[in-house]
């Protein structure tokens, strides 16, 4: 069949990887995709969010699947219009996405559902905010409730910063219509965890688990970004939590969502902090994970196509997921100024250096064809995903370094100590 990948991340190169491999697979678009997304897909320049061009694409090109990645177009609605055109579409409806696209709406539902997340308060007004935060000891994490791509989550210290925070999404509306209200909760100790799951809207499937890096330095210091790198499985995701998020939380979740009337399909990705009291949710998303994809995926022996098509056809329980042997690790090269403003157009050397045992998912690149061969250039705050499989964690991280090394670009950010909570247990 013919598939669409909407999305231009590295989370969408690793997607149209996987998805290449089954033998369902005849051709694979990707809208817009990024330069490494072009050497397996087709590129259509449509963007994410216009909703109309990518279905009458869709429909113009007869796609049996339609494979979102990005939150922005499931909260808007792409499953559903794609659903009503009558092309089978992965990912939740926009009412499903919620769950992400809302975090007063997911806290609510996870307080309604008895779910266990940190105590908040949600405000649309500063001075009950700044009450609530004189109700509880510190340090407060104040967030932003609509989508902010990754940066409207605020971790106050002191109250000064805490009401600093609450002026900055409220009063100065940094993060625009995405913070006309806002959550506070407690800070919550722990190490964090990825888990993704397929879900059919009835049965629910976790992943392997994985670790993201969000700290732009080594040893975690620095501003959230995006994700810096990514290994799987995590130690800490033993099978006996996985066990236990599975029925205190993605049963339920999928259960009681479908009994709100909004079934969810697709990936339910639970953001997890293990606690001392056990795992509590920081937040869900209703995608898959970036940079999680980029090791999990490799990590699936299953085929994606079918999994998919079983989500969107409810015979989810009917598949068993299989899982290769081993460790995938994942490093991000960033561009020069990320998490901040960042430099696009800097010149990719040393990608056809990388060890054949190395994949290089693209990220932000693009890809202009020259006399001498393909030129990448970057053209996005994370530009590449270099990517390791290995039977130990060890030797998936030199591997993935190896690549690492050959690789470079003015203004190039990594970090140099991907997985250093496992390798720290053992
Ligand atoms: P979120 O987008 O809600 O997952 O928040 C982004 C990041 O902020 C998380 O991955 C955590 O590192 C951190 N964070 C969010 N909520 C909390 C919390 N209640 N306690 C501690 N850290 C948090
Ligand atoms: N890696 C975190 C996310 O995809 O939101």
């Amino acid at each position: 069949m013919k598939i669409l990948i909407v999305g231009s991340g590295g989370r969408e190169h690793a997607l149209a990887w996987k998805l290449q491999q089954s033998p369902r697979t005849e051709k694979l678009y990707c809208a817009p995709g990024n330069g490494g997304t072009a050497g397996l897909a087709e590129n259509v320049p449509i963007a994410v969010d216009d909703i109309p061009a990518l279905v009458a694409f869709a429909k113009e090109q007869h796609i049996g699947l339609v494979v979102v990645g990005p939150e922005l177009p499931l909260t808007l609605g792409l499953v559903d219009a794609m659903t009503a055109a009558g092309i089978p579409a992965f990912g939740p409806t926009g009412e499903a996405a919620r769950l992400e696209g809302s975090k007063a709406f997911s806290k609510d539902f996870m307080a309604r559902h008895g779910i266990p997340t940190a105590k908040y308060g949600i405000f649309n007004g500063v001075e009950p905010a700044k009450a609530f935060v004189r109700t509880f000891e510190g340090p407060w994490v104040v967030k932003a409730d609509g989508l902010a791509a990754g940066k409207g989550v605020l971790i106050c210290e002191t109250q000064q910063e805490a009401d600093a925070a609450i002026d900055h999404i409220l009063a100065e509306n940094a993060f625009g219509a995405a913070g006309a209200a806002l959550v506070i909760e407690e800070y919550l100790e722990g190490e964090e965890l990825s888990l993704m799951a397929f879900s059919d809207g009835k049965t629910v499937v976790p992943m392997m688990t994985a670790q993201d890096h969000k700290r732009i330095f080594d040893g975690d210091l620095g501003p959230n970004t995006g994700g810096m790198g990514a290994y799987a499985p995590a130690p800490v995701g033993t099978d006996e939590l996985v066990a236990e998020v599975q029925r205190m939380v993605l049963q339920p979740v999928v259960k009681a969502m479908a009994a709100e009337g909004r079934e969810f399909k697709g990936v339910l990705y639970a953001g997890l902090m293990i606690t001392a009291k056990g795992p509590m949710v920081l937040e869900f998303n209703a995608r898959f994970g970036d940079p999680e994809t980029e090791v999990v995926l490799p990590m699936l022996k299953t085929d994606l196509v079918s999994t998919m098509m079983a989500c969107i056809d409810g015979t989810l329980d009917q598949l068993p997921l299989e899982w290769h042997e081993g460790h995938c690790v994942t490093v991000v090269l960033a561009a020069h100024g990320y998490p901040g403003t960042v430099r696009k157009g800097d010149a990719i050397r040393g990608l056809d250096q990388a060890p054949g045992d190395v994949i290089v998912f693209h990220c932000g690149t693009t890809r202009k064809e020259t006399e001498s061969g393909a030129l990448f250039q970057t053209n996005g705050g994370r530009v590449l995903s270099v990517t390791a499989l290995g039977e130990t964690l060890t030797l998936a991280l030199q591997k993935a370094y190896a690549g690492v090394k050959v690789i470079s670009f003015d203004g190039m950010q990594y970090r140099s100590d991907i997985a250093h909570r496992a390798l720290n247990r053992s």
